[in-house]
């Protein structure tokens, strides 16, 4: 990596080892881990330069002032808080990759004209409470009141969670929800630097690529319920239940989604209760996330479904509930921050690809507040959300070459 001391492939590492789960990488929303790695990484961002602070909902937030007062800010970042049994790579690469960009820099004597924040968000995956995004909408001022009442998996509220990073009551409440961090008029605009999450910077021998736009999702917590039973005594036509009809829906679900092109539906967590193997299933409840880079084609999909679990409910006479946990348009990147991207990447790599990326980012919230540009990263394989995530020395050094060029002609053009 470069000259500075920082070394991002040791970084990632470092930080990939602060987990909530011994043996595996897991940080969620304002756990225990999650304070220990703003921790480690507030003390990067100073070794880097960067005045650190932590927002009301733990954004850990690292600024350097540009050489001119006047001048607007430019925000660069990810989020700091995993998946289950996560790689090292999705999120933390997005914030500790700049830091080392502005230490390189500031090891070279280079200043910029404008001021640079590097975000590294406290909670994008939605895995501790079923709504994603809660660190960028707390940054971009789009926190709900609904928000704060979401309960994870232990009854907690998002709210008694931020009281309890925070000490005690005080820092947001549903009459103090978090404002925006910055006006619009503020901001240059947002670059958000992330592992592909898949196969085609792989199978076209690049090691980065530019974002042209994020693909829309809906997810869903889905509840069956028949009636319980002996496993044993219970003839098969009188039986109500739940798994089998959760079940007829998933194969459902997969078999529209193959043939929607551009369509992708994953039932990833699923309940059965009682949860006894000689108990017929009396309820289910398991998640549906549904996304495609078209929203109308999303929609339809999402109403073939419906129609789907209404036939399935009618004829196993079972009750099905759909409650939506998150909805999110698919998000177009900025045409002029990509194109001084895809400038870079030229620069660096020789040629450049626009991606759609699957795979929700910050971006989609930040995108309200300023130009959103992503620089994808090839990963090995395309695999994500896995603990065998992997980037190569070269792709990030490539990385790191192609941010540090964006920063540079960003600062000769505001000259
Ligand atoms: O699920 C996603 O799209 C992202 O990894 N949060
Ligand atoms: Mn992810
Ligand atoms: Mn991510």
């Amino acid at each position: 990596m470069g000259a500075s001391s920082l070394d991002l492939a040791g970084m990632l590492e470092e930080l990939g080892r602060v987990t909530d789960e011994p043996g595996r990488l897991t940080r969620t929303f304002l756990s225990p881990a999650m304070k220990r790695a703003n921790r480690l990484v507030a003390g990067w961002m100073r070794t880097a330069g960067l005045k650190v602070r932590t927002d009301p909902v733990g954004n850990l937030v690292g600024r350097l002032a540009g050489t001119d007062p006047r001048a607007k800010t430019l925000l660069l970042g990810s989020h700091l808080d995993t998946v289950r049994d996560a790689g090292m790579l999705d999120g933390p690469l997005g914030v500790l990759l700049p830091i080392v960009a502005l230490a390189e820099l500031r090891s070279r004597g280079v200043q910029l004209p404008f001021a640079v924040e590097v975000i590294g968000f406290s909670e994008e995956e939605g895995v501790r409470f079923a709504s994603a995004y809660l660190g960028s909408k707390g940054f971009c001022g789009q926190l709900k009141v609904g928000d704060l009442a979401l309960r994870d998996s232990e009854g907690v509220t998002v709210q008694a969670a931020i009281d309890r990073w925070h000490g005690g009551r005080g820092a947001v409440d549903a009459r103090h929800l978090p404002k925006a961090a910055h006006r619009k008029s503020d901001l240059l605009g947002y670059l958000e630097v992330h592992i592909e999450q898949g196969p085609v910077l792989e199978a076209r021998k690049l090691a980065v690529g530019v974002v042209s736009a994020i693909a829309g999702q809906s997810r869903f917590k889905l509840t069956w319920t028949g009636r319980a039973g002996h496993a044993g005594t219970t003839p098969m036509e009188l039986r109500r239940d739940a798994f089998a009809g959760a079940a007829e829906f998933a194969v459902g679900v997969e078999a529209i989604a193959r043939r929607t092109p551009g369509l992708v539906a994953t039932i990833g967590a699923l309940e059965v209760t009682p949860g006894s193997a000689n108990v017929i299933p009396g309820a289910v409840m398991h998640t549906l996330d549904v996304r495609h880079a078209r929203d109308a084609a999303r929609r339809s999909a999402l109403m073939e479904m419906g129609r789907l679990a209404t036939r399935i409910a009618g004829r196993r006479r079972l009750v099905r509930r759909w409650q939506r946990t998150q909805n999110h348009d698919a998000v177009a990147c900025s045409p002029g921050l990509g194109a001084q991207l895809e400038r870079s990447v030229r620069a660096v790599q020789g040629r450049s690809i626009p991606l759609v990326s699957g795979a929700g980012h910050d971006g989609v919230v930040v995108s309200a507040l300023a130009p959103v540009a992503m620089l994808f990263v090839r990963c090995r394989a395309g695999l994500s959300h896995h603990p065998a995530e992997f980037a190569s020395a070269r792709d990030l050094q490539v990385a790191l070459d192609v941010t540090l060029d964006f920063l540079q002609r960003l600062a000769s053009a505001q000259a």
